[in-house]
């Protein structure tokens, strides 16, 4: 039997489930959904929740793909052949965010491909992004590049195509973000969004900021949909897993972290401080930063390199969403990798083109009062993550028994969080998934109002 290709060491195995799980999540879901939910109130949730909820679930994760030395699919069925449906649901996770994803990253490379041009100007003025997406085939056009340049870096197969591009991406990225972050600071205005930012206002928290820092938790951490499964089928046994679980947390968070202090501020600078600019949704970051970047000295330059580093992220997610379509689907129909990866690339444009098309021609078309990407972003993170992440902790802790990921976990010596791991995994996450799942499924029906 061909033996599983393993990533080198600790580093190797941090940069590459990093290089998943940093991404648009980080750069272009966190700010606006920060900007929406409070501020430093979803912030402050967002924080504690990675740290307990977050790492509970990625260790978890992470010690059943190395313990099984199996992807979701494989790995629950090993544990208990019951549970094997569970590994379908989290299979269908990543088939329903690649095609969206890809749309995002199609308006990344349009924005790219305007800083490189030189029109980063005309990127900056009001109207240009809605004007943009409301198109019809333009941004087809990118969307159907970006997903195309994924099926690429697929082909070219796993250590290859993602820790390569990874290992010197990344780090340019942190600098880049930090950098623009201090700039932003110091526009005038921006002080106010600075505060709004990172002090926590408990009059804004509502049910929603936990719900929407919970599902983008899922989201940012690529957990809920096998990833980090087949990614520690993949890890060593030899390499720390709780270590290597807190550098990627660390990672995750920090860009997220940047990305807010990057875009949140600067939103309140060129709206004069008016507060409704925040509810922008997924326009924010697109519409916000090319401002930045027209009030820089050397600000196309910058704008270039910042879009090219955040398609770099984007790629690198979107390569290892496509990874687990792909090798799912090559585990159960016996195709040759290369057709399976062209398949799939079809079958996302497919997919894809109503999301793109819903802020334009079809934008009258709405599922439960939704557009149509919202919608698709909505059915994976608030209903089937949870889901999948309910199942997930009543499979590991009344089931497989957490005892028998902790043995897993402690081939690399003992396993301080420990504790937290048992009560998170056997009761709070539980308790918190159900009363998050019934209250935005309510919410969405318009049942109640949180
Ligand atoms: N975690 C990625 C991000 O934050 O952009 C998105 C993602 C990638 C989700 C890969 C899921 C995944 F399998």
């Amino acid at each position: 039997m061909e033996k599983r290709s393993s990533f080198t060491g600790k580093l190797g195995f941090v940069l590459a489930a990093a290089g998943s799980a940093v991404g648009l999540g980080n750069i272009w879901r966190f700010p606006y959904l920060a900007a929406k939910y409070g501020g430093g109130i979803f912030l402050l949730t967002y924080i504690i929740l990675s740290l307990t909820f977050g790492f509970a679930l990625m260790v978890g994760e992470i010690a059943l793909g190395r313990k099984t030395g199996l992807s979701a699919i494989g790995a629950f069925k090993k544990v208990n052949k019951k549970f094997a449906f569970v590994g379908w649901i989290v299979s269908i996770i990543p088939m329903i965010i690649l095609p969206y994803y890809s749309v995002i990253g199609g308006w990344v490379s349009k924005y790219l491909f305007a800083f490189v041009a030189g029109d980063g100007h005309s990127a900056s003025v009001d109207g240009y992004f809605e004007s943009f997406i409301s198109k019809t085939g333009e941004p087809i056009f990118w969307f159907v590049l970006f997903i195309s340049l994924t099926a690429l870096v697929v082909i070219l197969g796993v250590e290859k195509g993602i820790e390569r591009v990874s290992k010197v991406m990344m780090p340019i990225l942190v600098v880049l973000s930090i950098f623009i972050a201090v700039y932003v600071m110091f526009i005038d205005g921006a002080w106010q969004g600075v505060i709004y930012y990172v002090k926590p206002d408990f009059s804004k928290l509502s049910f929603m900021t936990v719900v929407a820092a919970m599902g983008q938790l899922f989201y940012s951490m690529s957990l809920a949909m096998g990833i980090m499964i087949t990614y520690g089928s993949y890890m060593k046994k030899d390499v720390s897993l709780e270590r290597s679980v807190h550098s990627i947390e660390l990672f995750d968070t920090g860009i997220a972290f940047f990305a807010g202090l990057m875009i949140i501020p600067a939103v309140f600078a060129f709206s004069g401080g008016d507060e409704s600019a925040l509810g922008k949704g997924p326009g924010l970051m697109f519409v916000t930063l090319p401002k930045v970047f027209d009030t820089m000295a050397g600000g196309q330059i910058i704008g270039a390199l910042f879009f090219i580093l955040v398609l770099f992220a984007a790629l690198t997610s979107s390569v290892s969403l496509m990874e687990t379509v792909v090798s799912i689907l090559a585990d159960k129909l016996k195709i040759n990798r290369k057709i399976l990866c062209l398949i799939v690339l079809a079958g996302c444009i497919l997919i894809g083109l109503p999301s793109s098309l819903g802020y334009g021609v079809w934008g009258g078309f709405k599922i439960l009062g939704l557009q149509l990407l919202d919608f698709f972003d909505f059915i994976s993170n608030s209903v089937l993550m949870p889901v999948a992440a309910l199942l997930f902790c009543i499979f590991i802790g009344y089931f497989a028994k957490p005892s028998y990921l902790i043995e897993e976990i402690e081939l690399n010596g003992k396993f301080k969080m420990k504790g937290l791991f048992n009560v998170m995994i056997k009761y709070v996450a539980p308790v918190c998934l159900v009363i998050i799942l019934v209250s935005s499924i309510l919410d969405v029906f318009g049942v109640v109002k949180i």
